[in-house]
């Protein structure tokens, strides 16, 4: 194959081409990613002098630029990752959201019409399903009607209905995944776990929003990736694949504590802040039909996938320490110290 990886700098994304070049050694990427603030070159060093891996600085809003790619590296599959990913900053600041998201996503998929691209694969969220009430036992499945709540959510449920809207009246090769919350190295550390981690090392407190006892779906990014692998190998077009984890209805709380705990501290680093604006309670995903129709399951349990995870972010703090040093601290600033 020849892929177009589109935010291949950010944290699942540079997860996915380390992963494919490993397995797939013979197929071709070519990362465009405009690196913005989350964007990261050094996730990408094992194999930015592999001879089938090309990295090309740009913005998937430029038509122009994105059709002279595929052209020029004869592309055939599309992986569509780039985002603008986080919901606090969303709240913060909508603009660059609607901006990449939705007409980031509407330019690519001209540009896969125009270039007859055999692929197209969008990345995308349990978030744009809204909330869940908590001790209920519903789940998020493929007929779950979209209710995205915050800017973030409702820019990705925007870019699902671009997408399926081209297989509809175009007949572009689609496929969808919606999937849970990831985590595992390379994540940015605006994010809960990543934030957790590293303020811990750094011997600063823990915020919490709210009560804690909102819910997410934990998924280890090494699972999401083989999961893409099957879809992008065996999924039939046009179809949509829910990809979870194996965590079961465990509260934010509960994650910081398993996370002290693991990192031999106690509960005094934990600190209660202001809630998030319009706080989804909970999300589950029921991931029976990927496992039915393509063999998939998650298989890193949360406290192997925390362990792991722990273990990365001690081994490599000079890259999270770079992160944390620079625009980031106006950020923390920002949405923190209100
Ligand atoms: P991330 O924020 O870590 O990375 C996003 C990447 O996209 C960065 O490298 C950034 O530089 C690049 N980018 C942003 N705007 C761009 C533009 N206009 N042109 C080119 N590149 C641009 O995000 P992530 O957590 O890796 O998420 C990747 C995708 O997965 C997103 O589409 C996100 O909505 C989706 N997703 C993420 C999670 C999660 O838990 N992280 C869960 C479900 C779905
Ligand atoms: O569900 C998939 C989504 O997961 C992805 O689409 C998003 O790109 C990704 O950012 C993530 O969104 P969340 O908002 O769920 O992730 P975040 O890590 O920001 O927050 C996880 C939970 O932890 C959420 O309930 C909010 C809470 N939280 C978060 C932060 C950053 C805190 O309590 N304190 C914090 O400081």
């Amino acid at each position: 194959m020849n892929l177009l990886v589109t935010g291949g700098a950010g944290f699942i994304g540079s997860n996915f081409i380390l992963y494919w070049l490993k397995k797939y050694p013979q197929d071709k990427i070519l990362n465009l990613d405009k690196l913005t603030y989350a964007g990261n070159l050094e996730n990408l060093k094992s194999v930015e002098n592999n001879p089938n891996y090309n990295f090309v600085k740009g913005d998937i809003c430029n038509l122009s630029l994105v059709d002279s790619l595929i052209k020029k590296y004869n592309i055939d599959t599309i992986v569509h990752f780039a985002a603008e990913s986080h919901v606090d900053r969303s709240i913060l600041d909508p603009a660059p959201f609607i901006k990449t998201n939705i007409e980031g996503t509407y330019v690519l998929l001209e540009a896969a019409l125009k270039n007859k691209i055999k692929r197209f694969h969008h990345i995308s969220t349990d978030e744009v399903f809204g909330a869940l009430p908590l001790n209920s036992k519903e789940k998020f499945n493929e007929k779950t009607a979209y209710n995205p709540r915050s800017p973030y959510s409702a820019s990705k449920a925007a870019s699902d209905h671009l997408v399926r809207a081209y297989y509809v009246t175009y007949g572009l090769p689609i496929t969808i995944s919606n999937c849970s919350n990831n985590y595992g190295p390379y994540q940015f550390p605006e994010k809960l776990i990543p934030l957790a981690i590293t303020n811990i090392i750094e011997g600063k407190k823990v915020p919490i929003y709210g009560d804690g006892l909102y819910v997410r779906d934990w998924l280890y990014v090494e699972d999401h990736c083989k999961a893409l692998d099957l879809i992008l190998h065996k999924g039939k077009v046009g179809e949509t694949y829910f990809i979870g984890g194996l965590t079961k209805d465990i509260p934010n709380i509960e994650v910081v504590r398993k996370i002290l705990k693991i990192m031999g501290k106690d509960e005094s680093y934990i600190e209660y802040v202001k809630d998030r604006p319009g706080h989804d309670r909970r999300y589950a995903i029921d991931w029976s039909k990927i496992n039915r129709k393509l063999s998939w399951k998650p298989e890193v349990d949360f406290d192997t996938g925390l362990k792991l995870t722990i273990d990365w972010y001690l081994k490599n703090q000079d890259w999270w320490k770079k992160i944390k040093s620079g625009e980031y601290q106006k950020y923390y600033q920002k949405q923190y110290q209100k």
